[in-house]
């Protein structure tokens, strides 16, 4: 343990000072606090600040939230990736309402058992509203906590987090939420990967990495295998009106968000030809390519356009969640952001 008195008075003292503005921030509402976490894992505080308003405007309360359905739900979550946060936050919340009588729980128990909750959003939500003495641990207190111990161990591991959850226990007694704010604080404006400030660091003079000149070998993360690239081949088809034919995902994956008809190399013009029931042919040249980055696998995707215009029975648009959008109607669909870049592409 470092010497509690000096390294904790010495972080919240530079926290106080220097902590960014946030919304959440401002407000003791658990319901906001926890939506901005879930909202914050991820993604960068710049970029939440905008969904994290529009969102609070449209569902204020839990009861707004637990009664509105899951497309508009998407819809407010659009552009910020890994959807199935915004569908779990989506279940916990009507949880809390119909269980809890919309009050957020405040045990560990019973709020660690709702539904997305894991150890990083149990600990940063009843902290940061209930001041509950628990550590968080993500990206920024791994690298923070790692380089103030010179710490080697791989942080993939479950037992470092383990271990880390352990050793910052002592510290989380009094103030967590400011304790557990201003580690992750540190991390995101001082203690960076790349280029950390220590010369202007508050716990310089706690830091093993930075008295042992290891700050940049830390912290030890083993390398990811390498990424599965899955080839995609996604297909412009049009009827007589100039809508462009859309799909609903029935997968796991961005489970239901629209997509122009999409399927995994190879055979696949044989793929749309046989999900049809009939005979297509496709443009030489490729519209359109691009990549997208999931957290276990990329999508090689290149667009093609189908050249015949094209009429689908009303019975076979909806037995495949098909539908024509016409290009001035994007809004009302929620498109995955590879799909939006595609139409952006065809509309200029
Ligand atoms: N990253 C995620 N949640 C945070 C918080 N409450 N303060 C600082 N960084 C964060």
């Amino acid at each position: 343990m470092l010497n509690e008195s000096t390294f904790k008075k010495n972080l919240i003292k530079w926290f106080n000072e220097n902590q960014r503005e946030m919304p959440w921030r401002e407000t003791s509402n658990p319901y906001y606090i926890w939506l901005s976490e879930v909202m914050l894992q991820q993604t960068q505080v710049k970029t939440v600040i905008d969904y994290y308003h529009k969102f609070i405007s449209r569902f204020p309360t839990i009861e707004d939230l637990s009664q509105a359905n899951e497309d508009e739900v998407l819809k407010y979550w659009e552009g910020l990736g890994y959807y199935s946060r915004a569908r779990n936050f989506h279940t916990a919340v009507k949880e809390v309402a119909s269980e809890y009588k919309g009050v957020v729980p405040s045990t560990p128990d019973q709020f660690g058992k709702l539904k997305g909750v894991g150890p990083y959003t149990q600990a940063a939500v009843l902290s940061i509203a209930f001041n509950k003495p628990l550590a968080t641990v993500d990206g920024n207190v791994f690298r923070v906590w790692s380089r103030l111990n010179n710490d080697q161990r791989d942080i993939k591991l479950q037992s470092t987090r383990k271990a880390y959850e352990k050793e910052l226990q002592p510290y989380v007694y009094h103030h967590s939420g400011t304790f557990n704010q201003a580690m992750m604080e540190l991390g995101a404006l001082v203690c960076t990967p790349k280029n950390p400030l220590c010369l202007f660091c508050p716990v310089q003079d706690n830091c093993s990495a930075f008295k042992e000149g290891t700050v940049l070998d830390l912290p030890v993360k083993t390398k990811n295998i390498k990424k599965k690239t899955i080839q995609q081949h996604v297909f412009l088809l049009r009827n007589a009106k100039g809508e462009y034919l859309i799909e609903q995902r029935q997968e796991r994956l961005l489970n239901g968000m629209w997509q122009f008809p999409m399927f995994e190399a190879p055979n696949t013009l044989e793929q749309l030809e046989n999900k049809l029931g009939m005979s297509l042919s496709i443009a030489e040249e490729i519209v359109f390519k691009l990549k997208h980055q999931f957290t276990h696998m990329t999508w090689d995707i290149s667009v093609f356009s189908v050249i015949e215009t094209v009429s689908l029975s009303k019975k076979m648009m909806e037995d495949y969640k098909l539908e024509w959008m016409n290009l001035n109607r994007r809004d009302e669909y929620t498109l995955p952001v590879s799909m939006d870049k595609i139409y952006k592409h065809i509309n200029g």
